[in-house]
């Protein structure tokens, strides 16, 4: 896509794209003020909704009320009520409690490469690893982890836009309802045994007029489970990729840990994780040269913004050591990403534990597929050989 990015910021920054009915947003500038604006709505639900056939909407009725609560389909004030429930648990300095544990998955699941000299890093550690965490912090049993990394795989191709699998609408709605009977047992289990965990915070958040209900709280578990697992496994895969692309910056992270931290945000730059975020415009206005319509949608190209020339200095260079990165990967303004904090101190012990263990890594896949999809960047496989 970064050809048709650049085309575009240069050309056509506010562009209009008929097979996807929406406008596309290129510039770093522009999408700034999209996502600051109010006039740009979250609540996108209803108008995906609209259309689904009414068979189709009837069967995922169960999948819609879970997706209605979600705090980022919401706008004020709604979407405070919801996001402040939780927000706390996400403070950086509540995340970095969690050093330890993520630290003790990361080593686990290194462990799991003894004895190979390749694995689809993708399989091996991108997609457990962040599953692993978030079930820790929910307090989910071992032997439901791969139970909940399915779920979230078959809702994904539906929140994701993905082109139409015929069975997408019934994998989603499946994976819906096994997830709200399985939250709805992890709170209960929970008031039985109070624990000190997300889930244990989440009742508290419960409690009072202003409290969410149960229904909510389900749902926000089955936020934080989506939202969580792919973008980060996405983010340590193709973060992998392009510091192998580029054996000069992994030389720099071995020599130098300290430039872990801003080798992530580079990451999060060059291929996020998150290729666009959507809005609906709520009343007629007017941004650029371009007469936005109320009840159009609004597609927000974040990896594009990232590839502004007028904000990066050789936007198309992978640098471990840029000074500054405005990168807008975690979205920006009232929805900026809860779980910044967490992604972040994944990906950080994560490639330091990596770089450690494994003094030699080479790329087995230097041409990876991507997924053809408009919501999310992530590649298929990702093979790696390496010795340990
Ligand atoms: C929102 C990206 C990891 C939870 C967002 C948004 C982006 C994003 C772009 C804004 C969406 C919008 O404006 O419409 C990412 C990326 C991640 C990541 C690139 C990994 C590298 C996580 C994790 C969690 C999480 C680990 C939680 C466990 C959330 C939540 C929201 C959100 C709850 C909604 C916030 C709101 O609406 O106020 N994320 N995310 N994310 N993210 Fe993340």
């Amino acid at each position: 896509p970064h050809n048709v990015y650049r085309r575009l910021r240069a050309e056509e920054p506010l562009h209009w794209n008929p097979s996807l009915k929406g406008w596309v947003i290129t510039r770093h500038a522009d999408a700034s003020l999209v996502l600051k604006d109010p006039r740009f709505s979250a609540a996108k639900l209803d108008p995906f909704l609209s259309h689904i056939g009414p068979d189709t909407r009837g069967k995922i009725e169960r999948l819609t009320a879970v997706l209605a609560d979600w705090m980022v389909f919401n706008d004020p004030p709604r979407h405070e009520k919801l996001r402040k429930a939780i927000a706390k648990y996400f403070l950086p300095q509540e995340i970095a409690r969690l050093h330890p544990m993520i630290m003790q998955r990361v080593e686990e699941l290194l462990d799991g490469f003894r004895g190979r000299d390749r694995v689809d890093f993708i399989e091996a550690f991108a997609f457990p690893l962040p599953a692993r965490v978030i079930s820790d912090l929910f307090g989910v049993p071992r032997e439901r982890v791969e139970d909940l990394r399915k779920w979230s795989e078959n809702l994904k191709d539906f929140v994701a836009l993905a082109r139409a699998t015929p069975d997408k609408y019934d994998r989603a709605s499946a994976a819906a309802n096994d997830m709200v009977t399985f939250f709805r047992e992890t709170l209960h289990d929970h008031r039985r045994n109070p624990r000190d965990d997300l889930t244990g915070r989440l009742l508290e958040a419960g409690i009072g007029p202003e409290g969410l209900s149960e229904d909510e709280m389900v749902s926000t578990l089955i936020l934080l489970l989506f939202a969580g697992h792919e973008t980060t496994a996405s983010l340590l895969a193709n973060g992998l990729y392009w510091l192998l692309r580029n054996p000069a910056s992994i030389e720099a992270l071995r020599r130098n840990r300290s430039l872990i931290p801003g080798a992530v945000e580079e990451m999060l730059r060059y291929e996020g994780p998150a290729q666009t975020v959507t809005r609906i415009a709520t009343e007629d206005l007017r941004l650029g040269d371009a007469d936005i319509r109320r009840g159009q949608r609004v597609f927000v190209a974040l990896n594009s913004a990232a590839r502004d020339s007028t904000v990066f200095a050789d936007p198309d260079l992978f640098k471990v050591d840029r000074p500054v990165n405005r990168h807008v990967a975690f979205g920006l303004g009232i929805h900026f990403c809860l779980g910044a904090p967490l992604a972040r101190l994944e990906a950080r012990i994560a490639f330091d534990r990596l770089l450690s263990r494994l003094p030699e890594i080479r790329l087995e896949t230097p041409q990876p597929e991507w997924h053809d999809e408009l919501v999310t960047r992530s590649m298929r496989q990702l093979v790696i050989s390496y010795v340990m």
